[in-house]
């Protein structure tokens, strides 16, 4: 059931969100507020109804311990500004404090609870942190989909002591990458990138019998080159993953997908904007450098693929995107993919981030708010978060 199926007027809810967003290093500054406002029609629904909002969410990985930079004040004033109404952050997640003041909330406010991960209880699921949660509200909805793959208090133990449904953006996520596994138009990318392979193995086993086509950038193609005996210099290769790489390139080929490879590469001396690049094919790559982005010719092979399919999910930068003059390749993919005549997913780790910054987020048919939990639906895997609530039954 979604916040749709219940009455939420004049209650309390607590709505588990994912506001993990980035921060700027040292500044603190939201470096991506697409996981705020990506819970908006949510909180916004509640507002309009007449509930009393209360939002919970962790930040980073704190570790149980309080750590000042992890607190969600600087979320709660971004969310107050896109909103345009006050919202409060609490001192605490739980405790009889935190209680009063929810109690004293009014039809329509909307309050913050602290960083739940502030208490080791949170991921260790711990039943005392749940029912601690639960005395804060009438009903939960579990908005968070970009947590969905945790067992934690706040996403799986807290739906045993309260009614518990889910909110428009996790129906909203399973929906979007729901469609790609079942019923995608044909033909169907995969086009992936990013550092490593072994986050993305049991994604790719599962996909592999669904797509027609799978294009491999970024630094995980380094993996897939050195298991076809190419030199890669310095690139970063997962050795334990090479033998993984060629079984992957058999598997792909007797079902007849395509494995695209990049045919040339940026390389760089260091990994930094004053690194001296080139662009090499691949049978040229020195073993003094590092790959660091695609090269012309790969971005021309891989959009002359991609202009064929009806279907792209993409996940993984093509290069070391954070660093500008290794952002080419990445930039190109997304442009093209926000001008393609396809259903285009985007979903894992800062994917959301790197279209948002380049401003073509809208012009993609769905970018999840997922990094884990994206990629372990994908994989084929329950979530237990979605599981939680399909429990809990009517
Ligand atoms: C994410 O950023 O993927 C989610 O917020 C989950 O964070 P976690 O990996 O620290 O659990």
């Amino acid at each position: 059931m979604t916040v749709r199926d219940i009455e939420v007027s004049n209650k309390r809810v607590l709505v588990r969100v994912d506001f993990n967003v980035p921060l700027n290093e040292g500044t603190g500054v939201i470096a991506d507020d697409s996981r705020i406002r990506a819970v908006l029609p949510t909180i916004k629904y509640l507002i309009d109804r007449g509930a009393k909002v209360i939002l919970c969410s962790h930040l980073g990985r704190p570790q149980g311990k309080v750590i000042d930079k992890l607190r969600l004040a600087v979320v709660a004033q971004r969310l107050s500004q896109i909103l345009g109404q006050p919202v409060k952050v609490t001192k605490d997640s739980i405790g009889s404090d935190v209680e009063k003041v929810a109690e004293k909330s009014k039809n329509g406010d909307v309050l913050l609870l602290e960083n739940v991960r502030f208490h080791p209880e949170e991921e260790k699921n711990e039943a005392s942190f749940a029912q601690a949660l639960a005395r804060l509200a009438d009903i939960y909805v579990n908005d968070a989909f970009g947590a969905a793959h945790r067992s934690h208090a706040s996403t799986v133990g807290v739906t045993k002591y309260l009614p518990a449904v889910a909110g428009l953006l996790l129906e909203k996520e399973i929906k979007a990458l729901g469609s790609i596994l079942k019923n995608p138009v044909h033909p169907f990318a995969a086009l992936l990138g990013g550092a490593k392979i072994s986050d993305k193995v049991s994604m790719i086993e599962n996909i592999i019998g669904k797509v027609d086509y799978i294009l491999i950038g970024g630094g995980m193609a380094a993996t897939f080159l050195k298991a076809k005996s190419y030199e890669v210099g310095l690139s970063l290769v997962e050795q334990d993953m090479v033998d993984l790489a060629a079984k992957l390139r058999e598997d792909t080929a007797k079902r007849g997908v395509r494995l695209i490879l990049p045919v040339d590469v940026v390389v760089a001396d260091g990994l930094s904007s004053e690194a001296k690049v080139n662009t090499v094919s691949i049978e040229n790559i020195s073993p003094h450098l590092r790959i660091v982005d695609i090269g012309p010719r790969t971005i021309k092979n891989f959009s002359e693929e991609l202009q064929r399919c009806k279907t792209v999910f993409w996940n993984g930068p093509m290069g070391i995107y954070e660093i500008p003059q290794f952002a080419k390749g990445t930039q190109a993919i997304a442009e093209l993919l926000a001008n393609l005549d396809a259903t285009t997913v985007i979903g894992g780790g800062s994917m959301a981030e790197i279209v948002t910054k380049s401003g073509l987020a809208d012009k993609m048919t769905f970018v999840s708010t997922g990094g884990g939990a994206s990629l372990k639906f994908l994989a084929g895997k329950a979530l237990p978060g979605v599981e939680a609530l399909l429990n809990k039954g009517s």
